[in-house]
């Protein structure tokens, strides 16, 4: 096919890939954004692979099948409080594909035309270091999400001195790629052997519950491996998508350490532990204050109510109690309650996990409400229901500057009429320190697991009419 043809096509794709992305801006648009990323890719492998037959195509349909199948079934098995594990193995097979891609066009050198010389030696080296870092940073992140790596934050001794030492080995033996061509190939796979420790270092130091923001830090990386491959292949579609998977997956962290009040790089070196030696301040702070209260208290809690937010969080997501909280939802709209959801934007472990947890269970997208439309609806409310959340409803972040969450905006349900507060026991969440918020004169407790609470108040609300 006629050159031009192919980088018009490419063009048209990276245009699709914009649109795409514009779409997933919004949850109603979102699926047609979806669609319209996946038809820019199809017509960006289609017009690679009339481009360039590196590999015989049974070669590629076995790898594509391959592919599916594995993508499918992980897809189709995955918990939903497992999607940041899931995720960081898709970033984690981006950074490798970039290290394997560039490695093999630089082994075989002859099938690329038109890439000069030191434009595919400095992109090979950044695929490789960027993909290798991406790949095991990923694997870490995994491991210590499912369990396998210890959660918290592992630190050598020298930990940073340690890594600034391997990141300039990878630059040593990546400029042997260009100084002393006829040892390429080993120093490439040096290289990669380098970058590999690298990533597994940079990502030890990083807490478990922080996860979620190395995650959309390492999906950036990928997005760079992939533009930094597209430059040694010269693929102006792979340098255009890589580009925007970096531009976005950084935009996401920015966002997130923002939500949390936290700096990149207090996320990165481990800096948020849980705060210690707050048991004592916790007893002192909740000491016959608690007001424990029952599902049938609650039905005539709700029988007087006119208007009810729901504040869900992380506890919502363990206890998979979406659907009961929508059933319950739409039980007190039957009565002519207004109901509506106050979405923190770090509520639970991942980027927008509320909203694809009430998404699954069908709550219409126009009654999520973000942090700044529904704070100041919380004066005007009757009742503030809180499922298994804590730090994102917790006032010390605006009280106490010294506290770990100091200056997060928090969702201020403290000042609706009533709090109720659905949650196991009084431990603290992801933060690790008491809420004050459960001491309040306005705040009922109830103690149990979010979905048999819901369903409990279901029942004594039927009960009750
Ligand atoms: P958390 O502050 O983590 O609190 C969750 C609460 O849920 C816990 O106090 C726990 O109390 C309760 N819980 C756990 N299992 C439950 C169950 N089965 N039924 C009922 N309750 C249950 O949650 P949050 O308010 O959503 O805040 C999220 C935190 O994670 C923030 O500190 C945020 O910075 C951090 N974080 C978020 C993200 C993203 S992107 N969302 C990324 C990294 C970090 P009990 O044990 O007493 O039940």
């Amino acid at each position: 096919m006629e050159p031009a043809i192919i980088k018009l096509g490419y063009l048209a794709a990276a245009v699709l890939f914009i649109l795409g992305l514009k779409g997933l801006s919004h949850p109603r648009t979102a699926v047609r954004g979806n669609l319209i990323g996946a038809f820019g890719m199809l017509l960006a492998i289609s017009l690679t692979l009339l481009d360039r037959n590196i590999v015989r195509f049974e070669v590629i349909a076995a790898g594509i099948a391959a592919g599916t199948v594995i993508g499918a079934v992980l897809a189709l098995k995955i918990r939903i409080t497992a999607m940041p594990q899931m995720v960081a193995l898709l970033n984690g097979f981006g950074g490798g594909a970039s290290v394997v891609v560039a490695g093999a066009a630089m082994m075989a050198t002859k099938v690329i035309s038109g890439v000069p010389e030191g434009q595919l030696q400095v992109a090979t080296i950044a695929s490789g270091i960027i993909g290798a870092v991406t790949f095991w940073g990923s694997l870490v992140a995994y491991g210590k999400l499912e369990g396998i790596v210890t959660e918290g934050s592992v630190q050598l001794p020298q930990h940073q001195l340690l890594n600034l030492a391997l990141f300039v080995l990878s630059l040593a033996l990546g400029s042997l790629i260009i100084l002393a061509p006829s040892w390429a190939v080993s120093s490439y796979w040096a290289l990669v052997l380098a970058a590999s420790i690298l990533g597994v270092l940079l990502t030890l130091p990083i807490g478990g519950a922080d996860m979620p923001v190395a995650i959309c830090l390492l999906n950036s990386y990928s997005g760079l491996a992939g533009a930094a491959t597209g430059f040694v292949l010269n693929n102006n579609a792979l340098i255009i998508t890589g580009s925007l998977v970096g531009a976005s997956g950084i935009i996401l962290t920015q966002i997130m350490c923002k939500a949390m009040n936290r700096s990149l790089v207090n996320v990165l070196t481990g800096g948020f532990e849980a705060a210690e030696g707050t048991a004592k301040t916790a007893d002192e702070m909740y000491e016959g204050r608690i007001k424990a209260t029952t599902a049938e208290e609650l039905a005539m809690v709700f029988d007087a109510a006119r208007r009810v937010v729901i504040t869900p969080g992380y506890g919502m997501a363990v206890a998979r109690a979406q659907h009961a909280v929508r059933d319950l939802a739409n039980l007190l709209e039957a009565r002519g309650i207004v109901v509506e959801y106050g979405i923190h934007p770090v509520a639970g472990r991942m980027p927008g996990h509320m909203n694809v947890l009430l998404a699954e269970a069908e709550v219409p997208y126009d009654k999520l409400k973000e942090l700044d439309q529904i704070n100041p609806t919380f004066e005007q409310t009757d009742v503030v229901l809180v499922i298994g959340a804590n730090d994102t409803v917790n006032p010390m972040a605006n009280t106490d500057g010294s506290c770990p969450i100091a200056g997060m905006p928090i969702l201020e349900v403290g000042k609706a009429r009533t709090v109720v507060v659905i949650k196991r026991s009084l431990s603290p969440g992801f933060a690790g320190i008491p809420n004050p918020l459960f001491a309040a004169d306005n705040t009922l407790m109830f103690f149990a697991d979010a979905e048999k609470a819901v369903l409990e108040i279901i029942a004594a609300v039927k009960e009750a009419a």
